[in-house]
């Protein structure tokens, strides 16, 4: 898939915004696609305007087909979806009430606060559609946040990645991540912190 473009969240149009938070949604399991598209859209958009979250679309004959974003201030990545906090509260309530004890367990032991050393960058998300896998966008997106990050002076990418999610765990592998911690518990999902250093060698 050559003809496959990897565009910066800021260069995407109102309607790429759209099939990207769709795409998503269809793509992860976890506490973001619960909390529903209009917060996922949420997301990006504000990744697209933010200076510390960065990432890129994967855009195929015009249509995005997956995407990967990250930050170097994981504690900021979700301001903009849970602002105000009133709000942001009252559509839980209201729209995703079932999400409330793994929003508070993320919340109150976030995966980044362990093993992640200084100068880190956090991927906090990546996936290709499934009619698209298996042909290098992967490689390509996680490729592309590690040149960036690297660009933005940060020492390691780092992530949090289910431990029976051997096809992310694989691609990740071969882009020199190596397992830093495992069996580490988060609501529903086990999870292990996988991390590359960018200046080769490990932290
Ligand atoms: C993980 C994911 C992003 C891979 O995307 P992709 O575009 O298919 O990846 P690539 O084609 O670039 O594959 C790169 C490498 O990943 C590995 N890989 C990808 N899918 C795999 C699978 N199902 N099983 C084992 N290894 C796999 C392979 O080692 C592959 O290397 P190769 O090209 O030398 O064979 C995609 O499967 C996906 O979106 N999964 C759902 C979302 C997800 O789990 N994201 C990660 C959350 S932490």
């Amino acid at each position: 898939m050559s003809d496959v473009e990897l565009v910066p969240l800021q260069r995407l149009s109102g309607a790429d915004l759209d099939v990207l938070a769709a795409a998503h949604r269809r793509a992860l399991d976890g506490l973001l696609t619960d909390l529903g598209f209009e917060l996922v859209r949420r997301f990006y958009a504000s990744a697209a305007r933010s200076s510390h979250l960065f990432g890129a679309a994967a855009r195929l004959e015009g249509r995005v087909v997956g995407a990967v974003v990250g930050t170097g201030q994981p504690d900021e990545a979700f301001t903009a979806v849970a602002s105000p906090a009133w709000r942001f509260g009252l559509h839980v309530l209201r729209h995703r009430p079932q999400v409330l004890p793994q929003l508070a367990v993320s919340w109150l032991r976030p995966a980044h606060a362990e093993a992640t050393p200084d100068k880190s960058a956090e991927l906090l998300y990546i996936f290709t559609d499934q009619a698209a896998r298996g042909h290098g966008i992967g490689r390509r997106l996680v490729s592309w946040f590690m040149h960036e990050a690297k660009d933005r002076n940060f020492d390691y990418v780092t992530l949090s990645v289910e431990e029976d999610n051997a096809g992310a765990i694989g691609l990740y592998e071969k882009l020199g991540f190596e397992t830093w911690a495992s069996g580490r518990r988060e609501g529903r999902f086990v999870r292990q912190r996988m991390g590359a250093d960018l200046r080769g060698g490990s932290p």
